[in-house]
């Protein structure tokens, strides 16, 4: 495994539509691997393909029950809504509110190649939201209905703390 390197916002590969994957070689399985790795040395719930630098429709999800492979996703449903702060590994130091369905149902393929149906909630359906914009050239930053400033961010953070 080996980190990759970050695609930071104002590169407009963040802004294209990514291409599907139709066929899962050894070259996808170790980027897959690749991005799980940059994911954790980051520290962030999610990451997608674009975000390295490969346009292809392929995210990871990690919200702490394990990594969920998202090749080639569909949201098939969604369910309810929620608002909150939310960022992105690609826009650092930047924090928005924005709200999301509060559960979603995403049919995707793993990286063994299988296609399954996942349902998550909170948290969890956030990050698949916002990790399938990605692979649409959506950024949250257009989503959000107020970008945080930088006292507001602090003052968020703190209280998330206590
Ligand atoms: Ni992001």
């Amino acid at each position: 495994m080996a980190l990759r390197n970050m695609v930071i916002e104002g590169d407009e590969r963040l802004s294209k539509v990514c291409r599907p994957v139709t066929v899962i070689n050894d070259h996808i399985v170790k980027l897959i691997e690749d991005m799980e790795e940059t994911l954790a040395d980051q520290n962030g719930v999610g990451l997608a393909a674009p975000q390295v630098g490969v346009m292809r429709r392929i995210a990871i999800v990690d919200t702490g029950d394990g990594i969920l492979d998202l090749i080639d996703p569909h949201i098939l449903e969604t369910e309810g809504s929620q608002t909150g702060v939310e960022g992105c590994l690609s826009c650092p130091d930047r924090w928005g509110v924005v709200t999301r369905p509060m559960k979603v149902t995403v049919r995707a393929t793993n990286r063994k190649g299988e296609c399954y149906t996942y349902t998550g909630e909170g948290l969890t359906a956030r990050c698949i939201c916002h990790e399938c914009d990605h692979l649409d050239g959506i950024l949250f930053t257009q989503k959000a209905e107020h970008m945080l400033t930088p006292e507001e961010a602090k003052k968020y953070f703190n209280e998330d703390r206590r």
